[in-house]
């Protein structure tokens, strides 16, 4: 084995130093360096084979990637259309989201239609799995379960069965004997990583890692490891909904635009086919308060509903919330209300709620949350089948979104007939003018609050 020493790594950032300091120099967090023994590198990433040459881009060869469909269609389509074969791809998110079962209802589709599949397990063992197989219904013998934290003893396995897919779960739970610190460790994350870029490199197999989310919703462990895989997916969501959301952060071989919408089931994850059908089923009717957005998760056009309280505040100060938007943003948009509408809103509390546990972080949500909050202030309901999207400046002003199209589309489908847009938006809009819809340019909040209070 090669020479060992001693270095400090910051468990935020992978920032390296020979001596512990308090502050990492790196990212400027507190008490995250700790000691880890550090091996000098032997290997290198390999993605070409020894004694390739260069060559002109016209004659380089991409037949050779075919992708492998797993059977769960919005996974397929968030790396772009199904694996792409030697490729890395790490799937992160919240405890208790739902990697370990996506991953399963993948492994199981795959094994069911393309080959064998390996599926590592470091957290639960071959009966949970099982157990969990079963709850989803499919059972096949091309799903190999093995409960192991090795690394080398999982690579040696997946050379002997060359599987079509190596499912890795968790990245945290694996160590590499090279590398003396503990599982979890930055040091071990990242050889594990390395490790297994190289196998997937080499042998043709597509690997796909878990990989656990810290406190503030970054993959734990540095951030390097993003930089070494190809595909980086988040699945996101709120525990206490059904909804769930993967989505692409980075992807080698495809957009970052696809997001796939599933819900959590009985039986597993279920695709959704109309997911703002669901989101507004609920909706009350006629209710101050309500304003219905078209928000784009991605490439894809959801509607959402944005509900607002505002009431008088009882004593000291006003107390603002938001659960599924920007506070921050709220608080701006409750200024510009105040100081450029008249709202006179500073002795009122208000509430913001992005129904159906999206997070909504897109500046077409400013002008749907602002009207909502005067809805419920002025207790005036805005008509249930208005649409209202569009970016706020800090002096009231209505700025342009992007594909105002595609959103109308999407609404128009489900039967909503007027819009509130930004103005500057109006005149690049062709198909949807001819649908007999009824879409009012707004270049001010005050102007889209008069086009919504009749
Ligand atoms: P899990 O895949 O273990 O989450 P993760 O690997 O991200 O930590 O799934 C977590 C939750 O999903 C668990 O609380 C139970 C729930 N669940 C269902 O509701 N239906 C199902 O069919 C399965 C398998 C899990
Ligand atoms: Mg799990």
């Amino acid at each position: 084995m090669s020479k060992t020493k001693t270095k400090f790594v910051c468990q935020e950032c992978g920032s390296e130093s020979s001596k512990w300091l308090g502050r990492c120099p790196g990212c400027g967090e507190w008490n995250t360096m700790s000691e880890e023994v550090a091996v000098k590198k032997t290997e290198t990433r390999l993605i070409s084979a020894p004694g390739a040459k260069p060559k002109p881009i016209s004659m380089v060869d991409t037949s050779a990637m075919p992708r492998i469909l797993t059977g769960v269609s919005e996974f397929d389509r968030v790396l772009g259309g199904g694996i792409v074969p030697g490729a890395l791809v790490l799937i992160g998110g919240d405890p208790g989201i739902g990697k370990s079962t996506l991953l399963l209802q993948v492994a199981t589709g795959i094994a069911a239609a393309q080959g064998p599949v390996l599926y590592i397990s470091g957290e639960e063992s071959a009966a949970q799995i099982k157990i969990r197989a079963e709850r989803l219904g499919k059972i096949s013998n091309n799903l190999l379960v093995f409960t192991e934290n090795n690394l080398e003893t999982i690579l040696l396995e997946a050379l002997q069965h060359k599987p079509a897919l190596v499912i890795i779960d968790s990245i945290q739970t694996m160590y590499s004997p090279e590398v003396p610190s503990a599982p979890g460790s930055v040091g071990q994350v990242r050889e594990c990583t390395g490790k297994l870029m190289r196998f997937s490199k080499e042998s043709g197999i597509p690997t796909a890692i878990i990989g656990h989310v810290t406190k503030d919703g970054n993959i734990a462990g540095p951030r390097l490891l993003e930089h070494m895989v190809d595909v980086v997916l988040y699945f996101e969501g709120e525990n206490s909904f059904a909804f769930r959301v993967l989505r692409a952060i980075k992807n080698r071989f495809g957009s970052t635009n696809e997001s796939g919408i599933f819900s959590m089931e009985e039986h597993g994850l279920a695709e959704v086919a109309n997911p703002s059908g669901l989101l507004l089923a609920e909706r009350p009717q006629g209710a101050p308060g309500s304003v219905v957005l078209a928000y784009m998760e991605g490439v894809r056009p959801l509607l959402i509903e944005i509900q607002a309280l505002v009431t008088a505040t009882c004593f000291g100060m006003p107390r603002r919330m938001a659960a599924g938007f920007d506070y921050n943003r709220l608080i701006l948009l409750m200024a510009v209300l105040e100081k450029r509408v008249g709202l006179m809103l500073a002795n009122q509390d208000a509430y913001v709620n992005a129904v159906g546990g999206f997070k909504i972080a897109e500046p077409a949500a400013d002008l749907p949350v602002a009207l909502a909050i005067a809805s419920s202030f002025r207790s005036m309901a805005v008509d249930a089948r208005t649409v209202v999207m569009g970016e706020v400046g800090l002096t009231g002003e209505v700025r342009m979104i992007s594909r105002a199209e595609a959103r109308i589309a999407e609404a128009a489908a489900l039967g909503f007939k007027r819009f509130v847009i930004p103005a500057g938006n109006v005149p690049g809009l062709k198909m949807v003018r001819s649908a007999g819809l009824d879409i009012i340019g707004a270049a001010s909040v005050s102007e889209a609050m008069e086009a919504v209070f009749l």
